[in-house]
């Protein structure tokens, strides 16, 4: 076996029998991509799917890596943002693979955040029948969250995500150097997943990040180790529950709310998704206290964390908010599968304790946001 130039800082496998993959982490990956790809065997071409900002920053480096692999380079941008995420921009890219000569053997690969790697994973996924996917994630919320776990797909006029498959990449290159360009709200907001993980599932990573967030946002070792953490958790569940019939349901912790929220104010740059998400995140510390589930001072020390990152915590710190609860369990109610008048809420009974809650009573919610829109 050839020693690659850049060895990554960590590796996570998501094990999954014959679909197993690795995730690469670590600063300056994106050298060594053309020569990872080929390691993957039997492709004449790495297609890249991408968007225009990251094109511009990025593809040249890419670009090289991969064509000084052998490999021929076809490239289809698309423009950056979640308006991408649409079925007439999913023919687009089809046709584009088409039109490029992309065969079932070949490889695509989604270099960008989750709007890309969700447009991509998913004419991946139906391209020929189905080809093999490379993620080469480019946001933080790309990297330990959207690129690892096989889901895929895009919006339509009745909602996010409606229509999709799962598709598992064959390879996912993190290279964190690559998040030194991106914008650094943008950078927060994909935090908001990083902290999640500590939150649903593992108090001593969350205590740590207490501490070394500052770090974290300055980049070098202690980023790459937070987002190892995350991939690792992330692989962990969906190792254990790949089509989300059980407990991968835990990673929507702070969801609920935060989709309630995102709709409620149009999925625009008004409220990030990673920002709804730290909202979201407090709410359900909040509302878990009110059900007696968790003591109030676990519930302020998850909103001083997630502030003192700069990430809004109440839903009174949304530009030119008016919500109303009965909007927001609108969303809820439409949002989740209501079972008997009953709602699926994921709660928590510590830092590192979520569980899932099937019957949790909408008058309950109701209540609950009415007070939280009034303190807000
Ligand atoms: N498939 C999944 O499991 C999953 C999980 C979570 C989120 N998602 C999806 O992910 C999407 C959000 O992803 P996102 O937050 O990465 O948004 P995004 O893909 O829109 O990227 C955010 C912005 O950052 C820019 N950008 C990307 N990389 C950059 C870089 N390195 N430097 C500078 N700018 C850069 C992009 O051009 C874009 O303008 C949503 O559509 C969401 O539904 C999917
Ligand atoms: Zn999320």
């Amino acid at each position: 076996m050839t020693s690659l130039a850049v060895d990554p800082r960590h590796r996570v496998e998501v094990p999954l029998g014959q679909r197993s993959y690795d995730i690469l982490i670590g600063a300056g990956l994106i050298d060594d991509a053309g020569r990872r790809i080929v390691r993957l065997g039997g492709a004449r071409c790495a297609a890249v799917v991408t968007d225009e900002t990251v094109a511009e920053r990025h593809l040249p480096r890419l670009r090289a890596s991969l064509e000084t692999a052998g490999l021929r380079v076809p490239v289809e941008a698309v423009p950056a943002g979640e308006h991408s995420k649409r079925l007439p921009m999913l023919e687009q890219v089809l046709d584009a693979l088409l039109a490029a000569r992309v065969e079932r053997g070949d490889i695509i690969v989604a270099f960008g955040g989750g709007v890309v790697g969700d447009l991509a994973g998913f004419a991946a996924g139906i391209l020929r029948r189905g080809v093999r996917l490379v993620q080469i994630p480019t946001t933080l919320l790309a990297q330990v969250d959207s690129s690892v776990g096989g889901k895929t797909g895009v919006n339509t006029r009745h909602g996010k995500n409606l229509v999709g498959l799962f598709h598992q990449p064959a390879l996912v290159i993190a290279d964190t150097a690559l998040l030194d360009t991106l914008p650094v709200r943008e950078f927060r907001a994909g935090y908001a997943e990083v902290a999640k993980y500590g939150l649903l599932g593992d108090a001593t990573f969350f205590a740590s990040l207490e501490k070394s967030w500052p770090e974290v946002f300055a980049g070098g070792p202690a980023r790459d180790s937070a987002i190892e953490r995350s991939c690792a958790m992330k692989a962990a569940i969906v190792a254990r529950d790949e089509t989300e019939s059980g407990e991968r349901a835990l990673l929507n912790l702070g969801h609920t709310f935060a989709h309630a929220l995102e709709a409620a104010t149009g999925f625009g740059p008004r409220l990030l998704h990673g920002e709804a998400v730290a909202i979201g995140l407090r709410l359900a510390f909040a509302f878990s206290a009110r059900l007696g589930l968790v003591p109030l001072d676990e519930v302020a020390r998850v909103q001083h964390h997630l502030a003192a990152v700069g990430l809004p915590t109440r839903t009174g710190e949304i530009e030119g908010s008016v919500l109303s609860a009965e909007t927001l369990l609108g969303h809820i109610a439409q949002d989740k599968k209501v079972k008997d008048g009953a709602l699926t809420f994921i709660l928590v009974r510590g830092i590192g304790q979520a569980f899932v809650a099937p019957d949790v009573p909408p008058d309950i919610v109701r209540a609950f946001l009415e007070d939280e829109l009034r303190r807000s």
